[in-house]
């Protein structure tokens, strides 16, 4: 399996171009089962979990050209037959498609996606929106199967603000009939991105960003053109990595609002973050003596605008080269630590306490073996590995390499010492 060799390194200095936002692509990707027209995708990252959705959407019948991070959907002939189980167990986004199938066709069955490394990651709000909205839902031999004569819009409230809920009820309530209250909805940027796709195919979401979501069914719905919002995920894992490491760095191609969570908590650590014409610059000397010392930080996941649960890892990461004691409190997700085992191992000094990590800082953190369980988990490792002694080996990268387009090309043209090995 292929692995990362990284050395200590830094400063960081240049540019580095952030990618389209592959937790904004896949379900915008699943949206295009709405229309038997052509849509047209730019920005979608080249990631192993956009292949997923691709291969899905071929099975069921689409044609998809690529053409550098443009995609062609064209789902004319897309028929709503079973979703194969090894594509849905791959991903479990592409339990997306359910509502886009189900709003066309009437039915859509698919394998039930199980839990992964970072919790069970339930469906159970999926699928009482979409009964809400008159489906028919049985489960039996592994297969969720929905059936509707025709979904009816209805007010739907959702226990816990899931994004992936969020989506699925909003895709199937555009071609719903009447009007579609979806409350205690997520106001994540990918959900504001997924309403803008369909609404740019003439559907009507009204509200996206807030928790309170209103769609008004359409009949049928024409293709059109969109363009992914890049990814703060992507940016956000860069920023961390100008601070471990050191540096002044220019992420482009980024919406700084998006990314207001993340610069609020690494200005409080002390790093300089600026609006400049081109991005957003960041700027921790941290390799010259006295020079911008970093204080520890307290944080918490929680729901956009809160502080995102996909950036606890790499805050950790930093975390454990800032001397003092940080806290980090994982509210999204039940088992979202499993980096920590793999951050002792470079000599990081982490204790759990429930669903809180709490950590000391150290400046010498030392190379060693680790392996990507997830994909934070493996960008926290190769961040951290930017600050360790000796060579820090990460393997189980295809867990990065599924949400992270060329990470090492990216931190190697910024001059760190990282190179992927077969
Ligand atoms: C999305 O997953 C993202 N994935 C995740 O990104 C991200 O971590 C997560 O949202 C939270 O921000 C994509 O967008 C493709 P949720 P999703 O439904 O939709 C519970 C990454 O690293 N829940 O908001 O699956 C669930 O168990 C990934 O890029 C239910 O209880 O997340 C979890 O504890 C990983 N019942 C919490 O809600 C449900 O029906 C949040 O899950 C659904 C969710």
């Amino acid at each position: 399996m292929a692995g990362f060799l990284i050395a200590k390194s830094g400063p960081l200095k240049g540019r580095v171009t952030i990618s389209g936002a592959k937790n904004a692509a896949l379900p915008v990707m699943a949206a295009t089962l709405l229309t038997e027209d052509i849509c047209l995708l730019e920005g979608v990252p080249v990631l192993e979990d956009i292949n997923v959705m691709s291969e899905l959407l071929t099975y069921f019948g689409a044609q998809i050209e690529r053409q550098g991070t443009a995609l062609k959907i064209d789902n004319s002939n897309v028929k709503p037959g079973p979703a194969p189980i090894d594509l849905v167990r791959r991903m479990r986004a592409s339990f997306l498609v359910m509502g886009g199938l189900l709003s066309r066709f009437g039915s859509a069955k698919i394998s039930l996606p199980g839990g992964c490394a970072i919790g069970t990651r339930p469906i159970d709000l999926h699928l009482k929106g979409l009964a809400a909205m008159g489906a028919d839902i049985t489960l039996g031999h592994g297969y969720i199967e929905a059936r509707a004569e025709g979904l009816t819009g209805g007010r739907i409230y959702l226990d816990f603000p899931s994004v992936g809920a969020t989506e699925n009820i909003m895709i199937a309530a555009a071609l719903a009939n009447g009007h579609t209250v979806l409350e205690n909805a997520a106001g994540e940027p990918e959900i504001i991105d997924l309403a803008n796709f369909i609404n740019g195919m003439g559907g009507h979401v009204r509200g996206a960003g807030t928790d309170t979501i209103k769609i008004e069914g359409v009949k049928k719905l024409p293709g059109c053109s969109h363009t992914i919002i890049p990814d703060r995920m992507g940016a956000g894992t860069y920023m961390p990595a100008a601070a471990i490491a050191g540096g002044d760095i220019i992420l482009t191609n980024v919406i700084e609002e998006h990314l207001r969570p993340v610069e609020a908590k690494l200005q409080e650590a002390g790093i300089q973050i600026y609006s400049v014409d081109e991005g957003l610059r960041v700027i921790c000397e941290r390799d010259k003596p006295g020079q911008c010392p970093l204080a520890p930080l307290d944080l918490k996941t929680m729901p956009y605008p809160g502080f995102p649960t996909d950036m606890q890892p790499q805050m950790m990461a930093l975390m454990c080269t800032i001397p003092g004691t940080s806290m980090i409190t994982e509210t999204v997700f039940e088992n979202r630590f499993l980096h920590v085992s793999e951050l002792k191992r470079l000599g990081a000094k982490i204790k759990i306490e429930g669903r809180t990590a709490i950590i000391e800082g150290t400046e010498h953190l030392q190379g060693a073996q680790v392996k990507a369980t997830d994909l934070r988990a493996g960008a926290a490792l190769v961040l951290a590995g930017l600050a360790a002694k000796g060579t820090t080996e990460v393997t189980d990268i295809h867990h990065i390499e599924r949400g992270y387009e060329d990470m090492d090309i990216k931190l190697r043209m910024l001059g760190a010492t990282i190179k992927r090995i077969p």
